[in-house]
């Protein structure tokens, strides 16, 4: 979609960035890997397909990506700089549910096994949900995940407090729940109601400079 077309946000650990054309290369590498194709139900593309659909979903409005960038300890990061740095993953939101246009579904990779059980999956989470419901007006995030992936299904109950709603014997997946309520506070934080409090996520946003972003 283009409503974080030009949005960054800058967490502890990781800084998220919208999707260039820049890094379509290295996604395209990453997914060629068996195991994260498994881990995302998805299916290898061409590089070709791969730009197309960078393309595609910056123009979809159904579907809201940010790419995942590590952010060095203690490192000043601005509008100038963020988009050197590292790009470790991404998180996506798909707003497929035709009957509840306030309800998305989430997808998390940190692609890169080095930069993984360093807490940046979680903030990366925290901080795409605080997002959409601030900017996007979203009230509830929904995950499928392969029954298979225990240590993503661990993340979304025990540190973000998701409810299962369902199991699908045939794709062999659970679908995780998440209703946000709650007020929104000026730190960037959805909480105040009781639950809220795993989804606490302190960013800052940046408005990046159109001129600087291949789209
Ligand atoms: C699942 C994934 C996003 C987790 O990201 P991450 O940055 O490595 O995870 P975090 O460091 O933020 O982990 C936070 C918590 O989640 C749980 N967790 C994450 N990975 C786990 C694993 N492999 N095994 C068990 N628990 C795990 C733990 O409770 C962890 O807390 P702890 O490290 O203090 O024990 C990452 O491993 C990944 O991208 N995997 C491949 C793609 C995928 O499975 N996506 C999910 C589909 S929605």
């Amino acid at each position: 979609m283009r409503a974080n077309e030009r949005t960054a946000l800058v967490g502890e650990k990781c800084l998220l960035v919208p999707y260039l054309k820049r890094h379509v290369d290295h996604y395209n590498k990453w997914m060629q890997s068996p195991e994260l194709l498994e881990m995302t139900a998805s299916e290898p593309l061409t590089l070709t397909e791969e730009y197309e659909m960078q393309e595609s979903w910056h123009l979809d409005e159904e579907k809201c990506t940010f790419i995942i960038l590590a952010r060095e300890p203690g490192q000043v990061v601005t509008a100038e700089n963020i988009l050197e740095q590292k790009m470790v993953g991404d998180v996506n939101l798909f707003f497929n549910d035709h009957d509840d246009p306030h309800s998305a579904e989430i997808e998390i990779m940190i692609a890169e096994p080095d930069y993984r059980r360093k807490g940046m999956g979680l903030e990366a989470i925290r901080m795409m949900i605080n997002y959409a419901r601030q900017s996007l007006g979203t009230n509830k995030i929904t995950a499928k995940i392969s029954t298979e992936n225990k240590g993503s299904i661990q993340l979304f109950l025990t540190q973000l407090g998701f409810v299962q709603i369902s199991y699908s014997q045939i794709f062999e997946e659970v679908t995780l729940e998440k209703v946000l309520s709650g007020k929104v506070n000026t730190s960037n934080t959805v909480g105040e109601t009781p639950g809220q409090d795993m989804l606490q996520s302190h960013f800052e946003t940046l408005e990046l400079d159109l001129k600087d972003l291949d789209l």
